[in-house]
């Protein structure tokens, strides 16, 4: 089946930094198309040409956050959801453009974190909603699915332990079939901190239906790691005496 990595992206100054990671990641995947959706007004020359250049198969979509949901400069990173409206953008482009009858996965990969190519082996076999461990999150070392013969029976997680599917984002993978089936389901833009992958899983699976990736979620083949902000103290400096960078050259 097909692997469909659905990226929410937004401009900032390591933005193409990070798509040209994730796109040299992804460059390695067989059978991957790669759904990446701007938040913003228009589609960006940036993300186009890097997806013109990519190599890869992709399908480039934009939606802007409401300007009510988005953060703000002074806002701490984690007091508005991100990436949802895009997520969702993604979510009902494969409803109009797939059917039923045609195999795939989707995986929600975040542009700023590192994936293992070990993950996209797991991944391509999920049957309905398939689960594994994510490193760096949470405030651990790690977090992930408590597996017992075979099957998840809770999550080692301890931040709100007790949200419906306690998960990272980047901690699982859903059918095409399964997300046709189920037109309704969706990210809820107004989920509280921390409740925006159960809002899209309730709707679609149990715990126990669960399927454990990952040797029985004992291995981390991805990473939630986060970019520093550059500082551009100099440059700043530099622009007040109006010997900024060369706006021309793209970084
Ligand atoms: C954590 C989770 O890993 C995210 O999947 C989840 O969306 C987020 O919390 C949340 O609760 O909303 P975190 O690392 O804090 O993620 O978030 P970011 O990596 O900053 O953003 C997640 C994705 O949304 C990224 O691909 C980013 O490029 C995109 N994004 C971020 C936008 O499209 N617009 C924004 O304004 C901010
Ligand atoms: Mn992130």
């Amino acid at each position: 089946p097909v692997i469909y990595v659905i990226t929410p992206t937004y401009a900032r100054l390591v933005q193409k930094a990070e798509l040209v990671r994730l796109s040299q990641t992804l460059l390695h995947v067989k059978n991957l198309h790669w759904i990446v959706v701007e938040d913003s007004a228009t589609k960006t020359q940036l993300v186009s040409e890097l997806l013109a250049q990519s190599g890869l198969r992709f399908t480039h979509l934009h939606v802007e956050t409401p300007k009510e949901h988005k953060r703000k400069e002074s806002d701490p990173n984690w007091l508005k959801p991100r990436g949802v409206e895009q997520r969702n953008l993604a979510l009902q482009w494969l409803r109009e453009n797939r059917q039923l009858s045609d195999g795939g996965v989707v995986y929600f990969a975040d542009d700023d974190n590192t994936y293992s190519l070990h993950l996209f082996d797991e991944i391509r076999s999920t049957k309905r909603v398939s689960v594994w461990p994510v490193g760096l999150v949470g405030g651990l070392r790690f977090e992930r699915p408590l597996v017992e013969h075979g099957k998840v029976i809770g999550f080692y997680t301890a931040w709100k332990p007790n949200r419906p599917f306690p998960m990272d984002m980047a901690g699982f993978a859903v059918t095409l079939q399964l997300l046709l089936a189920n037109r309704e389901a969706r990210f809820d833009l107004q989920a509280e901190r921390g409740y925006l992958e159960s809002s899209l899983l309730q709707s679609l699976v149990s715990i126990e239906e669960l399927e454990p990736k990952a040797e029985n979620c004992t291995k981390v083949m991805v990473w939630h790691t986060r970019t520093e902000k550059p500082k551009m103290k100099q440059e700043e400096q530099l622009q007040k005496q109006g010997l900024g960078s060369d706006p021309s050259i793209e970084v």
